[in-house]
């Protein structure tokens, strides 16, 4: 069967995901090993998403480097389409887009787009995805950011300033633009046509209240790359500077193929799962195991198809020695599929335990982290 077409936009991503493909057809750079030479300077040992290249991909990363040695700050933005519960896919660029902000010091603006999401999805209301909004505003807030530097923007809430630098932006861009770029269709509702202005604002924002053109860098999922793109051929009109990115690859589902989403909640962890979910949801997942033990032990398995492997390489194995061993144990047989299971299982619970400690002390702070007009 041939492999399924592979498409990454903002709302669909499926297919074999080719990275490199990826760089060439969006037009970004490879995370070079000189620039992660240059980022280590300022950072000290590279983070584990930059040393296993998960972050693969930029635009102007190097320019943004080039500011900060020059004494120039930058602000970080980055966001999340409150849809539903918040997975763990999700945290992979919130997690690193800390570590940013910790070793940068830098501010982060944080979007929470329950507008898109009421526009995208026929059967939402307004206050569904609001109400959603707030819900995984904890999820953010227990990743440990800096309520200090930290600004989220509940963009149905903050009209005022949104409205403003959107319709500047909307301006200069055509409808034929967002259609060719987003897959828009005729029959899409105008409001989705327009949304592209609103997520390019926190691009801006920063210079707008402070009067300073301030460079801005966005750590996402490649899956958000079309906004950049249009965003980056307004800013110079605007007289900004272009939004810069990086961009982290997908973690998968638990099943075969494909980005962990939300539409498949069996194969998906969320950050509100229980043990029992958790033990589930890992025994069922599909792995790079043969059919029985004893082929298994014969012929080994085959980790880079495995998505119990790449939560391991993701998130729940620090060390890279160990991620080497265990990808030799799985590659010559030594250890099986059941096993490396319940050990992942294990990981995984602890982290939620943790994590959700975190989002319930969360409920008494939401009000330090919400951005108000200044
Ligand atoms: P959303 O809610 O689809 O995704 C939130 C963030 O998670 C990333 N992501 C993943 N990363 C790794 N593995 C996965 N399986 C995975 N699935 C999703 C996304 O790339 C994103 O970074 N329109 C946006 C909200 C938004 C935004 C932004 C995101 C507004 N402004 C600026 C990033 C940067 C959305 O619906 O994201």
């Amino acid at each position: 069967m041939p492999d399924e077409e592979m498409i990454v936009t903002p709302w669909k991503v499926s297919g074999r995901i080719d990275y490199r493909k990826l760089i060439e057809e969006f037009g970004t750079q490879p995370i070079t090993d000189s620039l992660l030479e240059r980022i280590k300077k300022h950072t000290g040992e590279l983070h584990l998403q930059l040393r296993r290249r998960i972050f693969f991909s930029h635009r102007d990363l190097d320019w943004i480097l080039d500011m900060y040695e020059a004494g120039r700050r930058f602000v970080l933005y980055t966001g999340r389409g409150p849809s539903g519960p918040v997975h763990i896919g999700h945290l992979i660029p919130w997690i690193f887009t800390k570590h940013l902000q910790d070793v940068f010091g830098a501010k982060l603006y944080f979007q929470m787009t329950d507008d898109e999401k009421f526009l995208i999805n026929p059967e939402f209301t307004l206050e569904k995805s609001n109400r959603i909004a707030y819900e995984n505003a904890l999820d953010v807030i227990a990743v440990g950011f800096d309520p200090k530097k930290t600004f989220i923007i509940m963009d149905s809430e903050r009209g005022g300033i949104l409205y403003k630098i959107a319709v500047q932006v909307a301006k200069r861009i055509t409808f034929s633009t967002v259609k060719a770029v987003f897959g828009l269709e005729e029959s899409s509702n105008i409001g989705i046509i327009f949304f592209p202005a609103i997520q390019a604002v926190p691009c801006f924002i920063e210079s707008v209240i402070t009067g300073e053109n301030t460079p801005c860098l966005i750590p996402a999922a490649i899956d958000q790359d079309p906004y950049w793109r249009v965003t980056r051929d307004v800013a110079p009109k605007l007289g900004y500077y272009k939004p810069a990115q990086i961009h982290c690859k997908f973690l998968p589902g638990l099943g075969k193929g494909g980005k962990m989403s939300a539409s498949m909640p069996e194969t998906c962890i969320f950050t509100t799962d229980s043990p029992e979910d958790v033990d589930r949801k890992v025994w069922n997942a599909f792995t790079g195991g043969r059919a029985t033990a004893k082929e298994q032990r014969l012929h080994g398995g085959d980790p880079s198809i495995c998505p119990i492997y790449y939560y391991y390489y993701y998130l729940f194995e620090e060390e890279d020695s160990k991620i080497k061993e265990l990808e030799e144990a799985c590659r010559n047989g030594d250890i099986l599929c059941g096993e490396c299971k319940i050990r992942l299982a294990e990981r995984i619970k602890r982290f939620l335990t943790e994590h959700q400690k975190r989002r319930e002390e969360a409920k008494d702070h939401i009000e330090e982290y919400l951005f108000r007009e200044p």
